[in-house]
């Protein structure tokens, strides 16, 4: 019999430990889990992901092998020093240019499309990031998830799945790393070896390295989707029903204060985003964000962007700070990105004194659950308020919660809207308008399932009709 640590020694390095054809196997097959084990997971599996690249008739190592050649060729033909004063399309024709003459040169022999796969390659390796750069250009992915030079994972159709990307050894990966840090002015080594940043076209990236990282360098990639999320397509892509789309229409457009509450990549900022939508242009809106990913389309938006510490520890600017800026702005609503810390009491007192109709997100995996996270918020943030008064300040600021959730298929869903009612003795009263009832998992993986209204009318029409809005009652009526 194996021993327990050859057992759990074997499933660290990706091998099969599920007897073939368990039922775990299967569903971590079906959730697109497999394998994220560790890096020689990745040799176990079937590359899946292979993009719009050009089949090549040489071998992997080989492709690689010629690659480095020209690439160290090529950067011994050009001149540097100019390059760097060229404009980023004379330089990308240079290489292409010089590449092309290197490539005739090895006396290898590629058709039209390898050709100009390979001196893509090449300049995305001089100029860009590297073997990441076709990953990042393709608008199907929303993440990309690298561990170590020869696993890399991307989120494509709300699916993680593995592809044949991958670097030629660790060192080529940091060299990449260190190429992404830099355009933000950070650095990554073994002193600091954990990094955020940004890329230019937005998106967000988390670094870690040894020795925090146990095994190899680790990439983690969120995207910026540029075209924005919208209303009809989160109904099309059955996020939302056309019903509970009219109800958040109505909220935002009364001022209602709106928390939007979910796990990791639910939709939150997504769906902040579309209901920010619904704000008058009369207003003047101001933004706090970690990271400015809201894409507010009003005259009138001022965005707010936190800081990160320097190399020094100093210079932070938090969003607690900035929320107490914004303050003296004069804003008609303000839009937190995500509330996460001392933060939370001064937004519900805005909420409450002038600034209605202010939303931001939480991370949480139930409306329940988003209000002890406030509370918890506020009790860390040394404010020596009693519970009841914590309580009742979130129970007066919040009129709705809406929980997204990333369902095993990949979708993203509204679970449920919930209405804040008010306080029973020391308890926060809510009650849910709309839910989302599963069904079951169809034979392709999908989550079914249907959008129900649970019959409530919700306290909050009143206010909707003092602001003129009035809903059909049917939209509450369960179907
Ligand atoms: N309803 C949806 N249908 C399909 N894809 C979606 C939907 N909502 C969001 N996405 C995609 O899911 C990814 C994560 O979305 P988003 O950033 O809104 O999530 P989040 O909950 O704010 O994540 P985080 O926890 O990182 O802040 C993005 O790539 C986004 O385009
Ligand atoms: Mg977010």
């Amino acid at each position: 019999m194996r021993s327990l640590r050859d057992r759990v020694r074997k499933a660290r390095s990706g091998a099969k430990v599920d007897e073939q054809g368990s039922r775990l196997g299967q569903l971590r097959q079906k959730v697109g889990k497999a394998g994220q084990g560790g890096a020689a997971g990745a040799t176990a599996q079937k590359a899946i992901y292979k993009g719009q690249r050009a089949k090549v008739s040489l071998g992997r190592e080989q492709y690689q092998a010629l690659k480095r050649k020209v690439h160290r060729e090529l950067l011994d033909a050009l001149d540097l020093s100019i390059l760097s004063e060229m404009a980023e399309d004379e330089v990308k024709a240079q290489i292409r240019q010089v590449s092309g003459k290197l490539l005739e040169q090895t006396g290898v022999s590629f058709n039209l499309r390898e050709r100009d796969q390979f001196i893509q390659d090449i300049i995305d390796e001089v100029v860009g990031f590297g073997p990441l750069e076709p990953l990042l250009k393709d608008s199907t992915i929303s993440d990309i998830l690298v561990n170590g030079a020869k696993q890399v994972y991307v989120e494509q159709y709300g699916k993680l799945v593995l592809t044949d990307t991958e670097f030629k050894d660790d060192a080529h990966l940091r060299h990449v790393l260190d190429r992404i840090v830099s355009t933000v002015g950070r650095h990554i080594d073994e002193s600091s070896p954990m990094c955020d940043a940004r890329l230019p076209d937005g998106s967000r990236v988390n670094a870690i390295i040894p020795p925090l990282a146990v095994d190899y360098p680790v990439v983690s990639i969120r995207k910026f989707r540029r075209e924005a999320i919208s209303m009809e397509q989160l109904c099309q892509y059955g996020t939302i029903s056309e019903a509970i789309a009219e109800v958040c229409e109505a909220c935002v457009e009364a001022r209602l204060n709106i928390l939007i509450s979910g796990g990791t990549g639910s939709g939150k900022t997504t769906t902040l985003n579309i209901m920010s939508g619904y704000i008058s242009g009369d207003h003047r809106i101001v933004t706090i964000e970690d990271s400015a990913e809201l894409q507010l389309q009003q005259p009138h938006v001022v965005r707010l962007e936190t800081r990160p510490p320097n190399i020094e520890g100093e210079g932070a600017v938090t969003q607690y700070e900035l929320l107490i800026n914004c303050l003296r702005m004069r804003p008609d609503r303000i839009i937190l990105g995500e509330v996460r810390g001392r933060e939370a009491l001064d937004m519900l007192q805005a909420m409450n004194t002038g600034h209605d109709g202010s939303m931001s997100t939480v991370h949480a995996n139930s409306p329940r659950d988003a209000l002890t996270r406030l509370e918890t918020m506020i009790a860390m943030g040394g404010y020596n308020l009693p519970q009841k008064a914590v309580r009742q300040q979130i129970a007066s600021a919040l009129d709705v919660v809406i929980q997204m959730q990333r369902l095993p298929d990949g979708s993203r869903k509204l679970v449920c809207l919930t209405e804040v009612t008010g306080m029973e003795g020391e308890i926060i009263t809510m009650q849910d308008v709309f839910r989302f009832k599963r069904t079951g998992i169809a034979a392709d993986g999908t989550c079914l399932g249907e959008h129900i209204a649970t019959g409530v009318q919700p306290r909050f029409l009143e206010r909707l009709r003092a602001g003129g809005i009035t809903l059909s009652p049917d939209l509450f009526v369960p179907s």
